[in-house]
């Protein structure tokens, strides 16, 4: 398939790009490269740079080939800063998305599967969540993705656009080769926050929150690896059908508290990693868990990173092998 993927130079995105080129796909990669890292695309892609705002430059994109499929990732994912900067967000994640779908009505293009998320079901009433819970979210980033949701739902009942969306649970680890991994700036997500601290280049991980409804007082969330969200992606890319839109969780199943993934981390790195309690973060949940049996019903999928172990040990990797990041700064 000839695949158009934007914001393919980003964490999940480059991921997945990786993926479909070892799978025989035929990549191009649309990135701004605000947020993402040329060196993060895989060699095989080409990438073209550009925001998705400026549709003069996305439509000649989108017409320099005939393409079967997009993947859509170029967003924001900071919950605070989404609170911050709400308008930012709706920009960015919604309007801009919005003029995705005009130019690929106009390019004829009928299949795109899009990076949604958890925080669309805001603080679930039912934990492990099934996708056919309320989806109530409780931030600006939530409201952004969510509201691409209802375009892409309401786009195959009018235009005959075929769609799935993703909603990942906590993204996380590195390639198994190494050559690819998670680099941020700033980095607020807790894997690599607490590997930053294991390599010295932090004094502490704040625990955010230690008197949560959890059996240790730290949030809950389910630890989904980037190269099972990569499969996830090649399948969904394969089975979606013209007019139809769906939405499957990607997530494990299964729960991990803040004190059990730096419990983990001192055993994979065999560092001390010394943690400071502090007060709860604003906007988290105590337990975010999949019920992630609709994506394996209907396509077959099925988490393989299922150790935490493993899959810290797999960002571990990434990060002392790239203690700067990319080097592409
Ligand atoms: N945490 C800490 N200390 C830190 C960083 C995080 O205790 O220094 C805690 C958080 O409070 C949370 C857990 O670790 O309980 C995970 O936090 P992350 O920031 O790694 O991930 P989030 O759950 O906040 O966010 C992720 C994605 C978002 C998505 C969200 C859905 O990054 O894009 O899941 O809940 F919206």
């Amino acid at each position: 398939m000839r695949v158009f993927v934007s914001g393919g130079a980003g964490y999940v995105g480059s991921h997945c790009v990786k993926d479909l080129c070892e799978h025989g796909h035929d990549v191009v990669v649309y990135d701004d490269l605000s947020r993402g890292h040329r060196g993060a695309v895989h060699p095989k892609a080409r990438l073209i740079t550009g925001n998705l705002g400026d549709a003069a430059t996305l439509e000649s994109a989108l017409s320099s080939q005939t393409f079967d499929a997009v993947m859509h990732f170029a967003a924001f994912a900071l919950v605070g800063e989404s609170v911050d900067q709400p308008l930012m967000y709706y920009r960015n994640n919604t309007i801009n998305t919005l003029i995705l779908l005009e130019l690929m009505a106009r390019t004829g293009i009928r299949r795109l599967v899009f990076s949604s998320t958890c925080a669309s079901y805001g603080t679930p009433r039912q934990v492990p969540i099934p996708e056919n819970t309320e989806q109530s979210p409780i931030n600006p980033y939530g409201r952004s993705k969510l509201a691409v949701e209802w375009m892409l739902a309401d786009s195959a009942a009018a235009w005959g656009l075929g769609s799935c969306a993703l909603r990942y649970f906590n993204a996380c680890g590195a390639a198994e080769d190494g050559s690819i991994g998670e680099d941020h700036q700033p980095e607020t997500h807790l894997i690599p926050i607490v590997l930053q601290a294991a390599l010295g280049q932090r004094p502490h991980v704040s625990v955010f929150g230690t008197d949560y409804p959890t059996a240790d007082g730290t949030c809950i969330r389910d630890y989904i690896h980037v190269e099972d969200l990569a499969e996830a992606h090649r399948l969904a890319i394969e089975t979606i059908r013209p007019g139809e839109a769906t939405a499957h969780n990607v997530g494990t199943g299964q729960g991990h508290s803040v004190r059990e993934i730096v419990e983990a981390a001192r055993r994979v790195t065999g560092q001390t990693i010394r943690v400071k309690e502090a007060p709860r973060r604003p906007g988290d949940p105590p337990s975010l868990i999949a019920d992630a049996t609709q994506i394996q019903t209907r396509l077959g999928w099925r988490a393989r990173w299922t150790n935490i172990e493993k899959v810290i040990a797999s960002a571990w990797k990434w990060h002392r092998s790239h203690p700067a990041g990319f080097d592409d700064r």
